[in-house]
Formats: C-alpha cells, sequence, structure tokens
C-alpha cells in the first residue's frame, strides 16, 4: 500500500499559493531561449538560479561562473561609473586556444605535412592590453602579428618577444615603413613584407640592398571569388589591394632579374571579414592554393600560405549564412581549408608550407562587453479617456472615438487605417491654427487608446490581420540607456552590425515589455531598433518595466572587434571606463586593469579647447555678474567650484548616490 500523504497545513497552502513564482510559469531557461544565449554565446554565457546574468569559464576542471552585476558591484566600489567597458581576460585566451588547437587537430587528422600560425590583425583592436595579452598567451602557439601601418609595425615590435611567430606587414608601406621591417629582420624576427602594390617592389629591393638585409617578401593576390555579407568588396578583381595574376607574374620577373626570387616566400589573400559562407572560403581557398601551386612552378622559394581573416562570428546565432552569421562552426573552417589545401598541393605536388590565417574578429569579439545602466524609459501607453467628450469636441475627435467603440476583430485593420488618417488629419487642422492643444492630445490620446485595443485583439486571434505588421512600432517603449552608440557600437549605425543585447538580471522574471534602446546622444540615429530573436531579427526587444528602487542593466555582448577605435566623440561623448578582469580558478577574479573614460575637458581639449581657458572665461564672466549684482561672491565660488567639477568629470551620465 503506497504510504498515505500527509496533508499540509492550510497556512503554508495559502503562503505557497500567494507565492508569485507559483503562477509565474516563466524561468531561467526560458530567458536564456529568448534571448538566445546558447547560440550566440559560445559558452561564455549562462544564467544561474537567481536570474542573474554570469560569465562562464572552464578553468581546470572547474566551471567558473561570476555574476555581472556582482562585477558591476566591484566597479561602483572602486568608484567608476557606467558605462563601463568591461574585458574579459580569460575569454581572449580561450578564443586564441580554440583557433590554433582546432588548427592543430585538423592538421593532424588529414596528415597536413607543416603547421598552422595564428596571426592577429592589430586593425581589429589596437589596445596595448590586447596587443600584450595576444603575443603573452600566444607565445605558446608562436600567434604573432599583423600591421597595416607603420604606427601598427611600431606597435607590434615594442610587443613582440618570440621570435618564431610572424609578423606580417600589409598596407601601404613607405621608405620608413619598409626600413624599419627590414632592421626588424636583421634582429632575427620574421617580418613579412607583403607587396600590395606593384610600384612597392623596386622600393623594397633598394632598401634591401642598402642596408644589406635579405627581405621576407609576400605577395597578396586579388582572389577573384567575391563573398557575399557586408566586406564583399574586399574580394574580386576591383578589390582595393593586391595583385592581379598578371601582376604577380611581373613581380617573379622583376625578382628573376635581380636575382632575388628566392625571397618571394609568401602568398597572402584576404577575402573580407565576416565570411557568413563556408563555400566561399572554400573556393577562395581553392583559387590561392592554385596560385601559390603557380608560384612553386616559377621557382619561388616559398613556404608560407597566408589566407588573411574572414572566419566569421555568429552574432545573431542563427548558424546561417546571414551577413550576422556564419553557417559553419570553427572546426567546419578549418577542417574545410585543410581539405582544400590538400587536394591542390597533393595533386601538383607542392610541399605543404607554413599556414597563416588572420584571423581578428573571431579572436577578440567576446572579450568585451559593453555594460550600461538604463537612464528611464518613455512609454507609449494612452492616458485615461474621460467617459464624455468636451460639447466643443472635432468631429475628427468624435470620429475617433466611434472607432473606439465599433471596433471587432473583422475590422481591425479598417480601424487602424482610419485611425492613422483621423490623426494626421487632426495635426494638419492644428497646423492651421484651427484646433487648440487640448483638442490635439485628445485626439492623439484616443489614437493610442484604438492602437493598443487593437492590439489587445490581435493577441486572442490565431492569424493575424494582413497590413497590421507595423502595428507594434508605435508601441514599443524606448529605453533610455547610458552611452553613446557612436562611440561605443559606431558599426550599429555605420553599417547596421547587430550585436547581441540583454538584461543582466531579473532573467527569472519574464519580460513583459517591449522596447528599442536610444543612447543619450539626442541624435535620432542614436538608437538600436534591430534584434536578434529565434525567428528573424526583430525590430524591439523583450525588458522588464523599470522598479524604482533598483537599477536596470544591460549588456551589449561581442562587441571586441572593431568598435573601440573606429568610435567617435559624437555630441562629445568620450570614451567608456575599461575594466579587466582575470577569472580564477577558485571562482574569485581579480580586477587586472582601470582605465578611466575621457573626462569632459579630455574631450574639449580634442576638439581644440583649451580647459584651462574655458576656465579662466567662466571665472571673468561669473565676476562679472557678481559685479553686475546677479550672483553674490560666495555663489559665485560655488557655481566655478561646480564648473570646475564639471570639466574634470565623466562625459556620461552620473547617478548621485549608487
Ligand atoms: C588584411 C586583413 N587581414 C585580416 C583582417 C581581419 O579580418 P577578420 O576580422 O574578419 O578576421 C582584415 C580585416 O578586414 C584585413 O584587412
Amino acid at each position: 500500500m503506497a504510504p498515505e500523504r500527509p496533508f499540509r497545513p492550510l497556512q503554508e497552502v495559502v503562503k505557497y499559493m500567494s507565492n508569485d513564482s507559483v503562477w509565474n510559469s516563466w524561468d531561467v531557461r526560458k530567458s536564456s531561449d529568448l534571448y538566445g544565449i546558447p547560440e550566440w554565446g559560445a559558452g561564455y554565457y549562462g544564467i544561474n538560479d537567481d536570474g542573474e546574468l554570469c560569465i562562464q569559464t572552464k578553468i581546470g576542471k572547474n566551471t567558473i561562473s561570476i555574476p555581472f552585476n556582482e562585477i558591476i558591484s566591484g566597479i561602483n566600489d572602486r568608484g567608476m561609473d557606467l558605462p563601463v567597458l568591461l574585458r574579459i581576460e580569460n575569454f581572449l585566451d580561450s578564443q586564441i586556444s580554440r583557433l590554433n588547437e582546432s588548427f592543430r587537430k585538423a592538421i593532424k587528422s588529414q596528415d597536413y605535412k607543416n603547421e598552422y600560425r595564428g596571426i592577429f590583425p592589430i586593425k581589429v583592436n589596437q589596445q596595448e592590453q590586447v596587443l600584450h595579452e595576444i603575443t603573452r598567451f600566444g607565445a605558446a602557439y608562436h600567434h604573432g602579428l599583423e600591421a597595416g601601418s607603420k604606427a601598427e609595425l611600431i606597435a607590434a615590435l615594442a610587443v613582440m618577444e618570440d621570435k618564431e611567430s610572424c609578423l606580417i606587414c600589409n598596407g601601404y608601406k613607405d621608405e620608413e615603413f619598409i626600413d624599419l621591417a627590414l632592421q626588424s629582420t636583421r634582429m632575427g624576427y620574421k617580418v613579412f613584407l607583403v607587396l600590395e602594390m606593384p610600384g612597392e617592389l623596386d622600393l623594397v629591393l633598394k632598401r634591401s640592398e642598402a642596408l644589406g638585409v635579405e627581405p621576407l617578401l609576400g605577395v597578396r593576390f586579388k582572389v577573384s571569388a567575391r563573398a557575399g555579407g557586408h566586406w564583399s568588396e574586399s574580394g574580386g578583381d576591383r578589390s582595393l589591394f593586391g595583385l592581379s595574376s598578371t601582376q604577380i607574374i611581373q613581380v617573379v620577373d622583376r625578382l628573376k632579374e635581380a636575382g632575388k626570387l628566392d625571397c618571394l616566400k609568401l602568398l597572402h589573400f584576404h577575402l573580407g571579414s565576416q565570411i557568413p559562407n563556408i563555400r566561399d572560403i572554400r573556393q577562395s581557398v581553392l583559387e590561392a592554393a592554385r596560385l601559390y601551386g603557380g608560384l612553386v612552378s616559377e621557382g619561388a622559394a616559398m613556404g608560407y600560405f597566408d589566407m588573411g581573416g574572414g572566419l566569421a562570428v555568429d552574432y545573431d546565432g542563427t548558424q546561417t549564412n546571414y551577413t550576422h552569421s556564419r553557417n559553419y562552426s570553427m572546426d567546419e573552417y578549418t577542417n574545410d581549408i585543410i581539405d582544400v589545401l590538400l587536394s591542390v598541393f597533393n595533386e601538383e605536388e607542392v610541399p605543404h608550407p607554413v599556414l597563416l590565417s588572420e584571423s581578428g574578429r573571431a579572436t577578440v569579439a567576446y572579450y568585451s562587453v559593453l555594460l550600461v545602466n538604463v537612464l528611464d524609459v518613455a512609454k507609449f501607453e494612452a492616458a485615461p479617456i474621460p467617459e464624455t467628450l468636451p460639447e466643443d469636441s472635432p468631429e475628427l475627435i468624435q470620429n475617433m472615438q466611434g472607432i473606439l467603440k465599433d471596433m471587432t476583430q473583422r475590422n481591425l485593420q479598417e480601424s487602424f487605417n482610419d485611425a492613422v488618417f483621423y490623426r494626421d488629419q487632426m495635426r494638419q487642422l492644428f497646423q492651421y491654427g484651427q484646433v487648440t492643444l487640448r483638442q490635439r492630445s485628445l485626439c492623439e490620446n484616443l489614437y493610442l487608446s484604438v492602437i493598443q485595443k487593437i492590439r489587445e485583439q490581435m493577441d486572442r486571434m490565431k492569424k493575424l490581420p494582413p497590413g497590421l505588421d507595423q502595428l507594434d512600432d508605435n508601441l514599443t517603449d524606448i529605453y533610455y540607456a547610458n552611452f553613446s552608440l557612436f562611440q561605443s557600437l559606431p558599426d550599429v549605425w555605420a553599417i547596421d552590425q547587430i550585436f547581441p543585447v540583454m538584461p543582466l538580471t531579473r532573467l527569472k522574471e519574464e519580460p513583459k515589455r517591449r522596447g528599442i534602446i536610444a543612447d543619450i546622444t539626442c541624435d535620432c540615429d542614436g538608437q538600436i531598433n534591430n534584434f536578434i530573436s529565434r525567428k528573424d531579427l526583430e525590430r524591439s526587444l523583450p525588458l522588464h518595466e523599470l522598479k524604482d528602487d533598483e537599477e536596470y542593466y544591460l549588456g551589449f555582448f561581442l562587441v571586441g572587434a572593431y568598435q573601440e577605435t573606429l568610435g567617435d566623440l559624437h555630441n562629445l561623448f568620450g570614451d567608456t571606463n575599461v575594466v579587466s578582469i582575470r577569472i580564477h580558478e577558485d571562482g574569485s577574479f581579480d580586477i587586472t586593469r582601470e582605465l578611466e573614460g575621457d573626462s569632459i575637458a579630455d574631450v574639449l581639449s580634442y576638439v581644440e579647447y583649451d580647459p584651462k581657458v574655458l576656465l579662466e572665461k567662466f571665472r571673468q564672466k561669473a565676476e562679472r555678474a557678481v559685479k553686475d549684482g546677479l550672483i553674490s561672491p560666495k555663489e559665485r565660488q560655488q557655481i566655478v567650484g561646480g564648473f570646475d567639477t564639471g570639466l574634470r568629470g565623466y562625459t556620461y551620465y552620473e547617478r548621485e548616490n549608487y
């Protein structure tokens, strides 16, 4: 006989039933699905039982999980405000390992007879800390660097220690650039001068003769293949950089003539960044491998095959060949490349070269997260409507009220069209001074009631009426977040880049509002209204109702590539604070670096103001106000003090107490 189940005391039942979570079937798993964390997070993020988003990293056998709000408290306790760009050092190391290990595995499993050497293109994130960490941690893999300018070359030479790793010099090169590269070759570094333009060769030969250094030469090939995605212009015959096959043959002939063909060691090509389709990658590798074979048969020394960047990041988590995604995993990428190379090199009996790739985005995107606090929200909800309309209400208002009364599920589209028509008519009448402000306000409020009612009706319908797909755009909230899109996420503005965004806390609760995100630059372009979702991109993001006594934090993820130096000073919002953390095996974390963001004085000096002169000018104005009897000398002191503090303050919104 089954044991008898004891009855629960009534008080306990009442307590249980009044617990919100019993009725609210939302849980952290649903939040994880809703925001697509497993798809874009690459295993680096998870939600704990308290509904907090956590950084997750595997150290040894342990998976360490640290909630973002714990990190934010640590940052605040150290006197720094949001917005903060958080750099997670462990993720940078982890991505370098993933890439190198994946190539090693593919090389071993397919019996490719040479090695892989990763190269980090400095342009993708030039910050000293990034180069330092890549060269420090990457030394075990001989992970090298790519420089596209003199400044990048100087930075690279200063941080590189490992003489086994390669330094690739791309870009337009003048005598100074070439000399520095050649002198570094003399010092024992593997510095490759890659010819991007036909005219560069003579200068390189001249300088190498003058300095008595044999150059390590490479040629950049314009692959004819073109890839889909944003950067398709980087490939194809009309791409800006690189040499055509005819120009490469001219280089070979010139080198033969100068007796220097043995200096030509490397073939480089770059199809473009963020290549979503693996087929395009295979195609370009195939073409370049044939060209490499051709150079070997021409008698060039060769030995290095550098296939540039392009390894994409799955920003939207769809694992498709959409612009913001990729239809391959890292292992498929490395295996496919080795597969194509083997098919060509074995057939042509070409010795397998050292394989180089210049993956930037995939190396650093995961490394940084932008943390911001939400300052306010604008809701588009109707205010209560009076039961009876004022007697002098124009006919348009009465018509609008009529829509509300007569609405059924059958006439939703008609109701919407009519409501828009009456609202616009009302606005016109207002412009001609024929209705009052109060009347216009009532009409617009009725309009909001109409679309809200349509929305409620639609929620109850299985099949949505046509033509109402834009309706939600009228109702979504605007969440004002403390950051500048132009400074911190410039690609969102410039090329419609998508980054995953989500709240960092309250993930046990169902997010019942939908919103777009506005920055604080007061520029209408400073908004994000494209978000990833499981199905497709969506024009709003599920968010929680703000609470009066609690900060609401958002994180923008995968922002480590290209964003930092491309950002600009629009509205004079400067660099944000930057904090780097290193997570340890025991679950603790260190704040390894704190970089204070720009002060107002800093940004003003970038645009040629002298903060000292500004203060002096303001002081004189205040003194005049004292003379004119407008303020007292004591008030002058306070006002000038406020101006001075302002100059030294953060360019972003600073909360008084938190
Ligand atoms: C020559 C070169 N190499 C590498 C890269 C990095 O590409 P990705 O960030 O896609 O890896 C770029 C960027 O476009 C590039 O121009």
